[in-house]
């Protein structure tokens, strides 16, 4: 079977920042409970004339000009996303609109913070089995248009922003050494959006309270089930591609909560100048967690060619991923 590899990567956060000060005019919180909680200080968030789809281009541009491919190459775009334009059409089709991705095939999924790991997966088969070259693959959120403001205990976590990778066949040693997603479907009221889709439609105004066309999160209980899973799925990766986690050159995690992120290094008995973090600046955007921090790895030198690097993630779902790759 053929391996896949990243062949490039790209980028985009919109320039408003919101700061803990402005959170602190907004709900009864403070800089040093989020600070400590959570260990991020700023996100940003997109304007509201700026899709998804926008900073999807935005970052697919970048990722073209890094990988050297054309978009008539393309063959398959799938993004990774809770936030798409429209629920219909796909947010991977307006993407092929604004980027002419002419001879494109197109789906979503929708695996919440796990997003990117789990369409990095259906690209790695397609790749596999050769009916794909040319794959793009999204992580992207517009966070900011399904939270709640009024919430403290969800809020302060989320910012928005788009990553995208092009995967291909490896023509060297790199690629995804191995790759485990997983999900369970029982957890899913700890995490959801109660209104919008058949079960609650939102049919006109005044129907259904706004807030529930928000996100509803059970904090300590995702957080410990995202302890767990963090580490069972690294290290599951790490045993399938038969090396041991001091292996490990980088870990990439889903940049949730800086709690969580140590607990999962811990689990792999990884120093933390081995993990990489930008969840002060960015905060939780989701599916753009990891391709987003990937990109950005690889631009401070972080990530160099033959370094084993490990993505972990989890969602929404309840869902989770991980993968492993030679750079
Ligand atoms: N400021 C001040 N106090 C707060 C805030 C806030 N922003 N938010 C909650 N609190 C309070 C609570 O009301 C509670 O007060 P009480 O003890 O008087 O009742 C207290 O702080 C503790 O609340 P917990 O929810 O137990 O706090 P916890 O330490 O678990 O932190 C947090 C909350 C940050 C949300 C944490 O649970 C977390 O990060 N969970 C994981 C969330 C996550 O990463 N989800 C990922 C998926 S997102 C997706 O898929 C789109």
């Amino acid at each position: 079977m053929t391996r896949a590899t990243i062949l490039g990567l790209g980028s985009y956060v919109p320039e408003r920042v919101l700061t803990n000060a402005d959170f602190e005019r907004m709900v009864d919180t403070s800089h040093e409970w989020i600070m400590t909680r959570t260990g991020i200080a700023e996100r940003h968030i997109a304007r509201p004339d700026e899709d998804t789809s926008d900073m999807c281009a935005a970052a697919a541009r970048e990722a073209f000009a890094d990988a050297g491919v054309t978009p008539e190459e393309i063959d398959l775009v799938i993004a990774g996303t809770v936030t798409p334009d429209f629920l219909v059409p796909s947010l991977a089709c307006i993407i092929q609109k604004k980027l002419g991705l002419i001879n494109a095939a197109t789906m979503d999924v929708v695996a919440a913070c796990a997003g990117f790991i789990h369409g990095l997966s259906v690209a790695q088969a397609y790749i596999a089995c050769g009916t794909f070259k040319k794959i793009l693959v999204f992580g992207a959120e517009k966070l900011s248009s399904i939270t709640d403001y009024t919430d403290r205990g969800t809020c302060i976590l989320f910012g928005d922003a788009a990553g995208a990778a092009i995967v291909g066949p490896a023509t060297d040693d790199s690629g995804i050494l191995a790759i485990h997603i997983k999900s369970d479907g029982r957890h899913d009221e700890l995490l959801n959006i109660p209104a919008g889709g058949t079960h609650l439609p939102v049919v006109g105004n005044g129907s259904v309270d706004p807030r529930l066309s928000k996100l509803h999160m059970k904090g300590n209980e995702v957080f410990k089930f995202a302890v767990r899973h963090m580490g069972d799925a690294a290290l599951r990766v790490i045993a399938d591609a038969g090396l041991t986690p001091d292996q490990v050159d980088l870990l990439v995690p889903h940049q949730a909560n800086i709690r969580i992120i140590k607990a999962t290094a811990a689990r792999l008995r990884l120093p933390m100048d081995k993990v990489y973090l930008n969840i002060e600046k960015y905060g939780n955007t989701s599916a753009a967690s990891i391709p987003l921090a990937l990109d950005q790895a690889v631009h401070e030198g972080r990530i160099k060619k033959g370094d084993i690097v490990l993505g972990v993630a989890f969602g929404g779902g309840l869902t989770w991923g991980a993968v492993l790759l030679r750079w």
